[in-house]
């Protein structure tokens, strides 16, 4: 049986204050759902909070996530966190190759194969982002983004490694714009990241894992998107800066 989860990336938003208000909310509002054990609510604040929110949230189907990690283990590297130092925070999941990351900070494959490596050699999870630009969707060309993305960052990772990944397709053009992927083209995107799995790793692998939609989910829309079968949950930009909202979309797994 396939993790459902639904991670909520607050992005670069929140103050700290605002930020242990709201996963305090997150958490009371869970109380209720904790013992659905087949779902699991990830949130992913900004590296200055996680402490906070780690003390915050006692319910046993919330964990934390980074939304970034340094491509190194330690060292000489101003500015940079670890996936040691996250580890030993509490977080067991880490974002990484988020769109905004590919296009603001240059983050490409070879930064991506490190900063996979450090999270994997800690023992967390990756949540691998993918997804295409718009105009390489309007030219037919989506799945091939997808598939080298994919390739050229799990690819490189053992079997057992690869049992440990989540995959999150982001389509770039629905994220922030409030256009969401059709449930169509996210079951076929889906469909089509499992088929790419199943083909390199095995029908084991591929049967475990966890695809998540991300881009424009919403309480009105999260239903449809969810109840595809290569869906597995949601990335949640945007609505999961709201208490309500977010669970609200958590209940519609
Ligand atoms: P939105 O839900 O705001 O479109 O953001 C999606 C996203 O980028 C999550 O990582």
């Amino acid at each position: 049986m396939r993790k459902k989860i639904v991670a909520g990336n607050w992005k670069m938003n929140t103050t700290f204050n605002e930020g242990i208000k709201l996963a305090k909310a997150i958490n009371d509002l869970s109380e209720n759902l904790s013992n659905d054990e087949t779902v699991e609510i990830v949130i992913a604040p900004p590296f200055t909070h996680i402490s906070g929110v780690v003390k915050e949230t006692n319910q046993k189907n919330i964990h934390i996530a980074a939304q970034n990690c340094a491509t190194e283990k330690n060292g000489a590297f101003t500015g940079e966190v670890s996936a040691e130092m996250l580890k030993t925070i509490g977080c067991q999941y880490v974002i990484l190759g988020h769109s905004e990351r590919r296009a603001y900070y240059n983050e490409n494959s070879e930064v991506l194969n490190k900063k996979i490596n450090q999270v994997l050699a800690e023992h967390m999870i990756p949540i691998f982002c993918c997804g295409e630009q718009l105009a390489e969707r309007n030219s037919g060309n989506h799945f091939k983004v997808v598939a080298d993305q994919i390739s050229e960052v799990l690819f490189n990772l053992t079997e057992t490694q690869m049992e440990s990944v989540v995959i999150a397709y982001e389509p770039v053009w629905a994220i922030g714009t409030g256009v969401t992927a059709s449930k169509e083209q996210a079951q076929e995107m889906h469909a089509y990241i499992r088929k790419i799995i199943t083909d390199k790793f095995g029908l084991s692998v591929s049967d475990k894992l966890s695809i998540l939609y991300g881009g424009s989910v919403k309480p009105a829309n999260a239903k449809e998107i969810f109840e595809q079968l290569d869906v597995d949950g949601g990335l949640i930009g945007g609505a999961s800066l709201e208490a309500d909202s977010f669970i609200e979309i958590v209940k519609s797994l």
